[in-house]
């Protein structure tokens, strides 16, 4: 291997962005017989092929100039317009245009986020787990991210209290707050009504600023609506961020951000160095999609498709899967969070699952503060109907065989630390 020239080069905050393993295993999805259970994609058969087609032939048509051209940085003003008006329709948390920033996915939303409001060294509250991307924004920015422990239902409310207690008594006011609170990333739980509520007002009893990351809200599958925690945000301490990836194709790059406006204009300066603004072709399709009445009717098409896929995963579990293992139910979202048995680590099996053609996302690096060495997260949207019955069997195999060889042993040092 070559000798790295440049180690010494390379920024301190560089040093601090780690490669995602999920994007390490999305290359194993090039190899024809893996079946891959790792990533979070979309499932391309999904993808309006061909109600796109001629919105943007409708683009090219009727918007070129614009639409090839460089757009502002808080974005095309009929598409913020639009967002802005939409979130009170659907959300019951109207915005004004001038609260709406469009960004390259929302993953930009929390690179910028961090970017304006991060110094090395601050503290970023979040659940354990949590989203790995968000994890590694606030990493990058030489966070230190304080996790508070989440149940089936989300973060637990007492539990986020006394965390704040104890940062208080120590003179640590965490920047913000990040959770993912409907079909969490990874471990698709949702937080009900009343937890929200909770949450929002030990947010403003510590006047924490909360970050909202919701691309999976609208993929609910049965079950009812929670409201937003921007539709409780009488204080304006809500970061809201949108995305259109799982709800109409993530090649766009176009999702959004909902803030006050003084976050909103500090955020698009920062932006103008990251970007100077989002794709506007993609910005003018998704526009002219909403438009177009495209949207809607494709959400319900891969609500009913992600839901037949995830009754299909867990059919296949309780056929397959030793008893010992736990999974859950999330009403929606892409992904179930499986639990091993203590004395089996997810990262130690991979290699045995990857060689028998199987993939999926080990547990632990969601976990800002450690733990989670005997979970795993597995994504149903992407592989066939055949692939999931398939790679289920492959999968249960893997583990039958681990258990039967780690079954008694103590788990090695896995130390959680709250
Ligand atoms: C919780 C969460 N936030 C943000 C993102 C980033 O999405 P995008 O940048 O495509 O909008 C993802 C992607 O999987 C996610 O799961």
């Amino acid at each position: 291997m070559m000798k790295s020239t440049f180690a010494h080069m390379f920024s301190k905050s560089s040093n601090n962005m780690k490669s995602s393993e999920i994007r390490e295993l999305l290359k194993l999805l090039n190899s024809p017989e893996m079946i891959s259970f790792a990533g979070g994609l979309p499932n391309p058969d999904a993808f309006p092929i061909e109600k796109l087609k001629p919105v943007m032939d409708h683009v090219m048509a009727s918007h070129a100039r614009d639409a090839l051209q460089y757009g502002t940085t808080e974005g095309h003003n009929k598409l913020r317009d639009v967002i802005a008006r939409g979130m009170g329709e659907h959300y019951g948390a109207p915005q004004q245009m001038s609260n709406i920033l469009i960004t390259n996915g929302s993953q930009q939303g929390l690179n910028l986020i961090s970017k304006v409001f991060l110094n090395p060294g601050d503290k970023v509250l979040t659940g354990n787990p949590t989203y790995l991307g968000a994890i590694m924004a606030f990493v990058a920015h030489e966070a230190s991210i304080s996790a508070v422990t989440i149940d089936e239902q989300g973060m637990v409310p007492e539990l986020l209290e006394d965390k704040l207690k104890y940062l208080d008594r120590r003179k640590e006011h965490p920047k913000f707050m990040y959770l993912v609170p409907t079909f969490q990333n990874p471990t698709g739980v949702t937080i009900p009504h009343k937890r929200r509520e909770k949450i929002y007002e030990i947010m403003c009893k510590y006047d924490l600023i909360l970050v909202e990351d919701d691309p999976y809200g609208l993929l609910r599958f049965e079950g009812k609506r929670e409201p937003l925690m921007k539709s409780f945000d009488d204080e304006n301490r809500v970061i809201y961020l949108g995305t259109f990836s799982k709800i109409l194709a993530p090649g766009f790059r176009v999702g959004w951000m909902a803030a006050p406006e003084e976050i909103i204009r500090k955020v698009s300066i920062a932006k103008q160095a990251e970007d100077l603004c989002t794709n506007s072709f993609g910005q003018f399709c998704v526009f002219e999609a909403m438009y177009h009445n495209i949207l809607f009717p494709h959400i319900e098409e891969i609500v009913n498709l992600y839901r037949k896929k995830r009754d299909l995963m867990i059919d296949a579990l309780e056929t397959h899967f030793p008893k010992d293992v736990r999974w859950n139910k999330p009403q929606g979202g892409l992904f179930l969070w499986l639990v091993m048995p203590d004395y089996i680590n997810t990262l130690t099996m991979l290699p045995k699952a990857i060689e028998n053609n199987v993939a999926y996302v080990t547990g632990e690096p969601f976990f800002p503060n450690g733990g989670g060495h005997n979970t795993m997260r597995l994504n149903y949207s992407y592989a066939t109907d055949d692939q999931i019955v398939e790679g289920i069997k492959r999968l249960a195999d893997v583990i039958k065989e681990f258990i039967d060889e780690n079954k008694g042993k103590i788990a090695e040092d896995y130390v959680s630390i709250p």
